[in-house]
């Protein structure tokens, strides 16, 4: 009898155990819930980021939920909040501005581990961890761009090139690294007289005044289009632009857009423009000759490997996330908040322009059909 009780107690225990770790998914994730705060989605990769990263936690046997936050502070915070109460154990946060900080602190009292995602958490000492690609790179990328499609190498002051300056969202910490990558390539040219910039020149961000002058709040199209207009009939309105820097491909299409309602672009040449993101309208762009360059930033790798990320900090190990390298010497201050340097994880972003937008599509990042028309 007592053998038989024995056993049944074991049988009881195993099965009770394998009911845990069936809830808990077959890599032991845990049904644990992770809350993913994604921006917006006026800039399409945002909604691409949000579903690959909950597909790549319930892949993991996790429960996940994302919200957009409509490019609008308050409303991210609330759905963060949400998160909390439900009990989230992670959250994995692209935030809108700094305005996230409270809901940050809330999480770190709630001991609820936070990953910063593609955007950095500016003035937190909150959190530990962020992955993004690396953003300085991102912009030399594009001021290459314009060097190349220019030929800046052999141009003269006598006969010099005019470009035109944009950046992105003055509330994201991306967008200096962005413009500051940029300007290392082209302020050379800059100082030699080769390239004249009309309108505003910040030779980096940290001529704020001027930065703020370039900068598009939230990284609104609509306010890029309206900027370029008034440059085209005001600033550069008795020159040709050769470039505009454009911090992304939803502002170089408003950008272009713009250029080709005025009769001096619209027949004709216009200018090298720039962008990132490798989104499919500005990918059919380049390949039609419109859009100069864009920058592969594989965010499906990004979603994927912030998950990982996850998946070792809920399970208490030391991270080491296969893809991304910890950001070490020089490139450690990309972890700067401001109050603490959190960890960076980086990813690489690829340079394409018309000679190689199969890599965007040999790396399966848009649809079939997508993909047909850039062949
Ligand atoms: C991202 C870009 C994106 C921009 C606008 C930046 O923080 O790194 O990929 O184009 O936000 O959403």
């Amino acid at each position: 009898m007592k053998k038989i009780c024995l056993v049944l107690v074991t049988l009881l225990i195993a099965s009770s155990f394998v009911f845990a770790s069936g809830q808990q998914g077959g890599s032991g994730g845990g049904s644990a819930l992770v809350g993913i705060a994604m921006p917006e989605t006026h800039v399409l990769r945002w909604q691409k980021d949000g579903a690959s990263l909950k597909a790549a936690a319930e892949s993991r046997g996790y429960r996940a939920e994302v919200a957009y936050g409509d490019a609008d502070q308050t409303q991210q915070n609330r759905q963060i909040q949400g998160f909390l109460t439900q009990g989230a154990k992670l959250l994995v946060v692209g935030n809108v501005n700094d305005g996230v900080n409270s809901v940050i602190a809330d999480a770190a009292r709630d001991k609820v581990a936070v990953i910063a995602y593609d955007r950095l958490i500016m003035g937190s000492a909150d959190y530990d961890y962020y992955i993004t690609f690396d953003n300085f790179k991102v912009g030399q990328f594009q001021g290459q761009g314009i060097e190349q499609g220019l030929n800046l190498a052999s141009a003269t002051a006598a006969s010099p090139k005019y470009i035109t300056l944009f950046a992105g969202s003055p509330t994201d910490n991306n967008s200096k690294f962005f413009f500051d990558g940029a300007m290392s390539v082209l302020n050379p040219y800059i100082d030699k007289g080769v390239l004249k910039v009309v309108g505003p020149y910040p030779k980096t961000s940290a001529d704020n005044a001027n930065f703020q002058r370039i900068a598009t709040e939230n990284w609104q199209a609509p306010i890029a289009k309206t900027r370029m207009e008034n440059l085209l009939s005001n600033d550069a309105r008795d020159v040709v632009l050769d470039a505009v820097l454009a911090p992304n491909d939803t502002l170089a299409r408003a950008i272009i857009e713009a250029c080709l309602a005025d009769a001096k672009y619209a027949g004709g040449k216009l200018p090298v423009v720039t962008g990132q993101d490798a989104e499919f309208d500005s990918a059919l762009s380049i390949k039609n000759g419109q859009q100069y360059m864009t920058v592969f930033k594989d965010t499906a790798k990004l979603a994927e490997a912030a998950i990982i990320l996850a998946d070792q900090i809920l399970k208490g190990q030391t991270p080491n996330v296969p893809g991304a390298s910890l950001a070490s010497g020089s490139l450690t201050s990309i972890g700067d908040t401001g109050r603490k340097v959190v960890k960076a994880y980086l990813l690489e972003p690829v340079i394409i322009t018309r000679n190689n937008i199969s890599v965007p599509v040999n790396a399966g990042f848009y649809t079939d059909a997508e993909a047909a028309q850039l062949k």
